[in-house]
């Protein structure tokens, strides 16, 4: 590649993807990590959830708004949702083998690397569970950790409506954690983007015993990972931008998600 066509390269935006506002957790992250990057953040709001959705409408509308953000110029891309990444990011890998690409998937790696022998609830979509993806990640861990799935349809809608802390929230967790009966849980995995939102709930639900494990993270510094060895970093000094753009175009929706990613701060 020429110097000045590298350059150009290096500056364009990474593009982050969610089916709504969750990914907004990752692209807290993202920004942790590379401070000097600029983002674009697209959450297909319209169609959300894709958790209760089938794979091949998940699939099809994942590929639609990822080629979206290549057309913007995007020169890498985060897939910002445990549900789209199993549905659709090996495809992706094949149709655009050079493109950094990464996809978030449930952190059970890092609970079976520091709570070896630990009993491990994951919540997460009802699609993520039954993908065959979950199972296999499931299947690597089994012998290290006791892994038990928790599907929580309905909890993403929370958060799209901004709802973080209500009294409605607080009983469908309580009730949806109730259902983990057994043995007391060391920890739980956050297998949904949407989910770091609501943590603080879970955690004063299921007390400070209970170690919370969010994907977010380390996918933010895989992402660097990758730009970098492609040498694609951005080599600016000034501080990154973020524009957001969502499927249910209006005022509202814009501003929820510049105040989710401002939450907590
Ligand atoms: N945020 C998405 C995830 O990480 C899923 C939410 C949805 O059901 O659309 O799985």
């Amino acid at each position: 590649m020429i110097a000045d066509e590298k350059q150009k390269r290096q500056s364009a935006p990474i593009g982050v993807f969610d089916s709504g506002m969750g990914g907004i957790s990752v692209l807290r992250e993202l920004v942790k990590v590379m401070p000097h990057e600029d983002f674009i953040y697209f959450g297909d709001s319209v169609n959300a959830p894709y958790g209760t959705k089938p794979t091949d409408q998940i699939r099809e509308l994942t590929i639609r708004h990822v080629e979206n953000l290549m057309k913007e110029g995007a020169k890498g891309i985060v897939v910002a949702c445990n549900t789209a990444t199993s549905a659709a990011v090996a495809v992706l890998r094949k149709m655009y083998p050079k493109l950094p690409l990464v996809g978030i998937e449930p952190a059970i790696k890092p609970a079976a690397v520091e709570r070896p022998g630990a009993r491990i609830v994951v919540m997460a979509t009802p699609m993520t569970i039954r993908q065959e993806k979950f199972c296999r990640l499931m299947a690597r861990y089994e012998d290290k950790i006791h892994i038990v799935p928790l599907p929580c349809p309905g909890l993403m809608e929370f958060v799209e409506r901004g709802d973080l802390d209500g009294e409605d929230l607080q009983e469908y967790l309580t009730k949806l954690l109730s259902q983990v009966d057994g043995e007391p849980i060391d920890g739980i995995v956050l297998g949904c983007t949407h989910y770091p939102f609501v943590r603080e709930m879970i955690q004063s639900i299921v007390g400070n015993s209970v170690t919370i494990y969010d994907g977010g993270p380390g996918t933010a510094r895989e992402m660097k990972r990758r730009l970098g060895e492609s040498d694609l970093l951005n080599k600016k000094q000034e501080k990154g931008t973020v524009k957001f753009y969502n499927s249910r175009n209006t005022e509202e929706e814009i501003q929820l998600c510049r105040s989710l990613f401002l939450h907590g701060k």
